[in-house]
């Protein structure tokens, strides 16, 4: 027999003992598992819950790594891809270990396999569920083509400090909106069966309050109330896990003391005793063995037992359990049973994957080919793009003229293909994406002419530099500024103390502006940046965020008006890093903020009160007026809800988009409530002189609060109801709440 046919052979093999698992009956599914749990010794089921890292930056490297595997010490890979490696990978676990069991293999996707979509943050802009979850559907086709089976996504930790690099990968600041945005993203990545071959396990993160980290700094711990930990961070988690999530991932930080990974409260009493989730839960990378440094275990024994002890099925690349179990349990301090519950979730997914009937998920180099950078899922990512851009400022300068031939293309991120991509770009490759320039320049045709030159680096720039800009802009007809960061300054590890444009670029802004040409600045960033000068000085200020493989022609379309912007910014923009945080969940205060500013109010000293832009803010290339909310109810009983009908007219001269924000408070409640919380929107297609009129509904669900960590409700009497476009802009009625 060849190799190859020796293979088949042994995938029949497996294949007929979990013969129909796909059809058979939960009971029959659970009686395989404890068949091959019962088989398993101690050391092949700690080796079920070791999640390793296929890439060499740490030890041990791929040989080694490969030993482990055929030793059945490994039970999932992570960073792997690729049709060729996860099959010779899948194949060591299902031909060499005893019992033959395979492999998770994940990878973080974080927005687009290959097919690179805009960062997280950007999609989020979009306000457009179906069109995220399009994102999710696309990445996952590509993922599962090249033998990925889990994707480390969605994170949808709530994000209220632009300083934390991370909240580039989030949803951004509203529970609500997270929760939302966590849904569409499971539904993308999951689908409706998770056998399918091109449906994979998504792994939500980072369950707890990894996005309250203090100060923005990554991995910062803090002292957070259960009640806020429940009312803020928590609820986007619980509807990911509503939604079927199949795995969770613990944030590194601890809120309450406790590092999350060993808060059985967190991980067991509320994930799966409040929530009735069943799947699996992972570490973070190395969070098992950095339990010592909270100074909440002793050594790597003690990390592990409590980790599991509390909930913990997966150690992602601590070696921890696979160390520390088996003598933790011959010396009775750690009961099998506690192992066993671990391992059964673990092969449940595995099962219910599909991996026993075929580990590889018909993952080929061929489905590679065919189903990886396709025509339809280029352009799914420049839809998504043209979606998520969100327009701050136009004195009128956008969209240019049809008659603009000659564009002068400005500053360090025109060209530059791996910001244009963003931070965590998967497989994205750079000389596959499509810059500004490029998209401009095929925009413009021929008979067009983009004048470009970077006017320095994102970290500096020199006079000359600076001078050559400003001559390059005098020869042209308008002018496109594209600044911002790098895309390694947004993403894991890279918090920011400082929020302007880095390097000299501001200098480089005002030596441009001062060339007086019509000029717009498209802004790069992985996250909010503090914008006050620019936006007194440019005429008009896009922001492009990191756009993906396909960021250049969404750009082009948009400044040349063949689309309008429709983004709408998912966290608040402040005007100075003093500011942070800020955002538009703010508690009241007794002293509110008065502006002029007065004595003894709230706010500062030294700046205006208030976001520079807020949440849910977006200009388009028309504009609308928005009416009062009129509810069809003074009084709502219980079970019942309300309509709130608003009417919107379009009063510009050209169509476009607008999204009716609804907001919600109860004026009085048990304990101090946000002045306004985003309980939902609709987004309307208005044609130029268009009127409709939306519809929203309220309910008891959307006023509720958590008066304590265990106690939620909503209390009888006024609830504040707000609409407008934006959290800032808002006009308000009032509904009686009477049960
Ligand atoms: C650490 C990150 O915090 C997490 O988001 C990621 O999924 C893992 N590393 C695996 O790469």
């Amino acid at each position: 027999m060849t190799a190859s046919v020796l293979r088949l052979a042994a995938a029949a093999c497996l294949a007929a003992a979990f013969a129909s698992s796909a059809t058979a009956a939960p009971e029959d599914r659970n009686a395989r598992v404890e068949e091959l749990l019962s088989q398993m010794t101690i050391e092949e089921k700690a080796g079920q819950l070791n999640f390793v890292s296929i890439v060499p930056v740490l030890e041990p490297a791929y040989e080694d790594v490969t030993r482990r595997i055929a030793e059945g010490s490994v039970g999932g890979l992570f960073n792997v891809y690729g049709a060729e490696q996860t099959r010779t990978l899948q194949e060591i676990a299902v031909t060499k270990t005893r019992l033959k069991i395979p492999m998770i293999l994940a990878m973080d996707v974080i927005h687009g396999y290959r097919t690179v979509f805009p960062t997280p943050l950007a999609q989020a802009a979009s306000w457009d569920m179906a069109a995220i979850e399009n994102a999710e559907r696309v990445a996952t086709v590509e993922s599962t083509a090249a033998g990925v089976n889990m994707i480390f996504t969605p994170m949808l930790d709530v994000s209220r400090d632009p300083r934390w690099g991370r909240v580039v990968e989030g949803a951004g600041e509203s529970p609500w909106l997270a929760a939302r945005i966590g849904e569409a993203r499971v539904r993308g990545i999951q689908g409706a069966d998770l056998k399918k071959p091109d449906n994979a396990a998504s792994c939500v993160k980072h369950f707890g309050a990894n996005g309250a980290v203090e100060g923005g700094r990554d991995y910062s711990a803090l002292d957070l109330s259960p009640r806020a930990l429940k009312a803020t961070y928590l609820p986007p988690f619980e509807a990911a896990s509503r939604a079927g999530v199949r795995c969770f991932m613990g944030a590194f930080n601890a809120t309450d003391g406790r590092p999350t990974i060993t808060n059985r409260h967190l991980l067991t009493d509320v994930l799966r005793g409040e929530w009735g989730f069943t799947g699996v839960v992972t570490s973070d990378f190395q969070a098992i063995k950095e339990l010592p440094d909270h100074g909440t275990a002793a050594d790597l024994a003690d990390s592990a037992q409590q980790a599991l002890v509390a909930g913990a099925d997966l150690d992602m690349e601590s070696r921890a359990y696979v160390k520390e179990i088996p003598e933790l349990v011959r010396a009775g301090k750690l009961d099998v049973a506690v192992v066993d519950e671990a391992v059964r979730r673990v092969l449940r997914l595995k099962d219910d994957l599909g991996l026993f009937e075929d580990p590889y998920r018909g993952a080929t180099p061929d489905r590679e080919k065919r189903e990886i950078f396709t025509d339809a899922q280029k352009a799914a990512a420049q839809d998504m793009a043209e979606k998520s851009f969100v327009l701050l400022k136009n004195d009128g300068v956008l969209p240019f003229a049809p008659d603009v031939k000659r564009v002068a293309l400005i500053g360090p991120l025109g060209d530059s293909a791996a910001d244009t991509l963003g931070p965590w770009a998967a497989r994205g490759e750079p000389n596959e994406t499509e810059t500004l320039k490029q998209g401009l320049e095929r925009r413009l045709g021929e008979g067009g002419e983009v004048l470009a030159t970077h006017g320095g680096a994102v970290e500096d720039s020199t006079d000359e530099e600076i001078a050559a800009a400003v001559e390059t802009a005098r020869r042209s007809q308008a002018v496109v500024l594209a600044v911002g960061e790098r895309f390694n300054q947004s993403g894991e590890s890279a918090a920011r103390s400082e929020l302007g444009l880095p390097g000299h670029q501001e200098k480089l802004v005002r030596a441009v502006l001062a060339a007086g040409k019509p000029t717009v600045v498209v802004v790069f960033a992985g996250r909010p940046l503090a914008l006050s000068s620019l936006a007194e000085r440019a005429p008009a200020i896009l922001y492009a965020w990191q756009p993906g493989t396909m960021g250049g022609p969404a750009l082009a379309r948009l400044l040349m008006g063949d689309v309008e912007p429709k983004g709408r910014l998912p966290m608040t923009f402040p005007r100075s890093v003093g500011q942070i945080p800020i955002h538009h969940e703010a508690l009241p205060t007794g002293r509110p903020a008065e502006t002029p500013i007065k004595p003894f109010t709230t706010g500062y000293g030294d700046s205006t009160y208030g976001a520079l832009y807020p949440f849910g803010y977006g200009l388009t290339y028309t504009s609308f007026a928005f009416g009062p909310p009129k509810l069809d109810r003074e009084r709502l009983a219980k079970g019942e809800s309300a309509v709130v009908s608003v009417a919107v007219r379009n009063h510009g001269r050209r169509d476009g988009e607008a999204v009716v924000q609804l907001y919600l408070r109860p004026k009085v409640a048990e304990v101090s409530q946000p002045m306004r919380t985003l309980r939902g929107f609709a987004r309307v297609a208005l044609k130029a002189g268009e009127t409709k009129t939306v519809e929203l509904t309220v309910a008891e669900k959307d006023f509720g609060y958590w008066k304590s960590e265990t106690d939620f409700g909503a209390t009888p009497g006024p609830i504040e109801v707000m609409t407008g476009p934006d959290a800032a802009n808002v006009q308000t009625t009032t509904l009686t709440y009477a049960p």
